[in-house]
């Protein structure tokens, strides 16, 4: 029998696997978020951890469980909160959640194109604060998402399921990756990416490569009409030039689910025209937390038995 601590409070059913396999449960009753020191005596006194996104499971954290602690389990899909080098070194399994949360995460995205294309958020707010005086032929006229060009940075499994759903909708889709995927559709250059598409939808990793990607050039390079979804990771996007952007009018409408500095957003993005800003829920579906929480608690319960699960992470 294992100890296996959870640092937050998971969707019921989600710990089932490593319950039925008779390990030793830490939970956080009171669900409160742990700080470092918190999250170091966790991995100090564990067989697995399984934590959250939000969890900065760093070399200190890591260097802590050397020794007993055999894997960690990451109850999201991206895992740039972990240091998957310094697991490595020190033999500790680091696994994620893939694969299930890729159409939820892109009916999310496909929300953020809509909602700001359409000027969805900005026209809800006038109408909530009684600001609406009747329809008129010139309010809140916004971008066809129909017909449109969509340019999909990232073509892994979200990038896909988002373009499923463009397809649906009549958008010309097109996408860049570094390395030729072979695809109809591959744009080798961002920039052209970037300069061709109505809008631009973000499905990169966040890594040394991919923080700012998006900064002033890059954001000079789209169209005066054109839309920027974020549904990946917020420092993917420099925020600063992002809102000069929105300010200036040079793109027309943004949509983020992610922000650089969570849960902070930046006051600039915050006083932004044409900005619709959701709480980092791009996987917040009843079925899909659930399944996320027993993809990873699944991936500690096969470690701790010897096992390779299918989900396991390599610093490579
Ligand atoms: C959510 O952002 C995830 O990485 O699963």
């Amino acid at each position: 029998m294992a100890r296996v601590t959870v640092t937050r409070r998971l969707p019921d059913g989600g710990l089932d696997s490593l319950r039925v396999a008779g390990h030793e449960l830490v939970e956080n009753a009171r669900d409160h978020p742990f700080d470092a020191a918190q999250l170091a005596d966790a991995a100090r006194t564990s067989d697995a951890l399984v934590c959250l996104l939000t969890d900065r499971i760093d070399r200190a954290v890591l260097e802590a469980g050397a020794g007993h602690l055999r894997v960690v389990a990451n109850v999201a899909v991206g895992y740039d909160n972990v240091d998957v080098r310094a697991a490595t070194d020190l033999g500790i399994a680091v696994c994620n959640t893939p694969g299930v949360l890729d159409e939820t995460t892109a009916d999310l995205a496909f929300l953020l194109i809509l909602a700001a294309a359409r000027l969805a958020h900005d026209a809800e707010a006038d109408l909530r604060a009684g600001r609406w005086a009747g329809w008129g032929i010139l309010q809140y006229l916004g971008q066809d998402v129909h017909g449109a060009t969509l340019g999909l940075v990232g073509y892994g499994r979200i990038g896909k399921a988002v373009a499923r759903r463009a397809t649906g909708f009549g958008m010309n889709v097109a996408h860049h990756t570094r390395h030729d995927t072979g695809l109809p559709g591959w744009v080798p250059e961002l920039d052209r990416l970037l300069a061709e598409s109505d809008i631009v939808s973000l499905h990169v990793p966040l890594t040394h490569e991919s923080r700012h990607l998006i900064g002033t050039a890059e954001l000079a390079r789209m169209k005066q009409s054109g839309v920027l979804v974020n549904t990946s990771r917020g420092p993917v996007i420099d925020e600063e030039a992002l809102a000069a952007a929105l300010e200036a009018g040079t793109i027309f409408a943004a949509g983020l689910d992610v922000f650089e500095h969570e849960p902070e957003v930046h006051p600039r993005l915050l006083a932004a025209p044409r900005a619709v800003l959701l709480p980092h829920v791009g996987s917040a579906s009843i079925a899909t937390r659930t399944r996320m929480a027993q993809v990873a608690s699944e991936g500690a319960r096969a470690v701790l038995a010897g096992e390779t699960p299918p989900n396991l992470v390599t610093s490579g």
